[in-house]
């Protein structure tokens, strides 16, 4: 099974795409709504609810997580690879053998996007994304790892996962807080712009629009989606491990009713989940 975490329904704009790429694989998508949300919380916060979500996917019987969360993947993936991940795999699965511990994988969303960002760029990229993700600088860093010489401006635009989640997508508030927003990043001319949150895809279009034709705008499903498929392409070990059956399981620490309301809008289409509760 795959697991997919989020601190909530964002996770939802790039698991639409998983599951689309990946139809016959099963999957557990967990959102942890009630502490959401993740992106003006620290550094250590963010790493111990991450530790606790992929805990909790790792039980229900995921041996690859994804963390569908920038602020989780800038903030906490590298120290749980490093360090959280080897005494799960000695402290678990060594003792009871049911796993391989070297097929045990927990993936974040920067790499591919990064990746991606690097083959089109002419040299200025733009990322935005939470508080969090953006004081990590993690997009940078991965940036100039692959070419030393790009630009890059990162912004945190902390208006907008409230406003999106109030439902204000199409307001001339939501627009205009948005065009006052990315000022800095016209001015600078970025050529390609980051959407490093996953709400940010619900503002596609007018990200877009806003940008105008100089700037190429990535949406991240889509471009994680296809670098998740090429991986288990590449790691028949891991990918053989994973069961095929087309089950799908939505989970939230937070009320049911509220995730089944809102998840629709960013799954595109219905979901069910049940509520669960995280342990450390
Ligand atoms: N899912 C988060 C991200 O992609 C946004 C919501 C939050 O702040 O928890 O950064």
């Amino acid at each position: 099974m795959i697991g997919i975490f989020d601190s909530g329904f964002g996770g939802l704009t790039i698991f639409k795409h998983i599951a689309r790429a990946l139809p016959a694989y099963d999957f557990v998508y967990l959102g942890d709504n009630a502490r959401a949300p993740y992106g003006n919380r620290s550094q250590e916060t963010i790493y111990q609810f991450t530790v606790e979500a992929v805990d909790w996917l790792f039980k229900q019987g995921c041996t690859l997580v994804v963390l569908a969360c920038n602020t989780a993947s800038s903030e906490a993936l590298r120290k749980l690879q490093q360090e959280w991940l080897p005494q799960y795999v000695a402290r678990s699965d060594l003792r009871n053998g049911e796993v391989r511990p070297q097929h045990r994988r927990v993936l974040g969303v920067i790499r591919p996007v990064i990746e991606e960002a690097i083959k089109i760029t002419k040299g200025k990229v733009g990322v935005v994304g939470t508080r969090a993700t953006i004081a990590s600088g993690a997009y940078t860093r991965e940036l100039q790892k692959l070419k030393s010489d790009v630009t890059v401006s990162e912004l945190a635009l902390p208006l907008l996962v409230p406003l999106i989640e109030e439902g204000w997508v199409g307001k001339p508030e939501t627009k205009r807080i948005l065009r006052y927003y990315l000022r800095p990043l016209q001015k600078e001319s970025v050529d390609t712009l980051i959407l490093g949150c996953t709400h940010y895809p619900i503002l596609l279009d007018e990200f877009v629009l806003k940008m105008g034709k100089q700037c190429r705008v990535l949406d991240p499903g889509p471009i994680v989606a296809a670098s998740l498929q090429n991986y288990l392409a590449r790691h028949p070990e891991i990918d053989a491990g994973l069961s095929k059956k087309s089950v799908v399981r939505f989970a939230t620490t937070d009320d049911p009713v509220r995730f089944n309301q809102w998840g629709g809008t960013f799954f595109g289409k219905s979901v069910k989940a049940e509520r669960v509760v995280l342990s450390s």
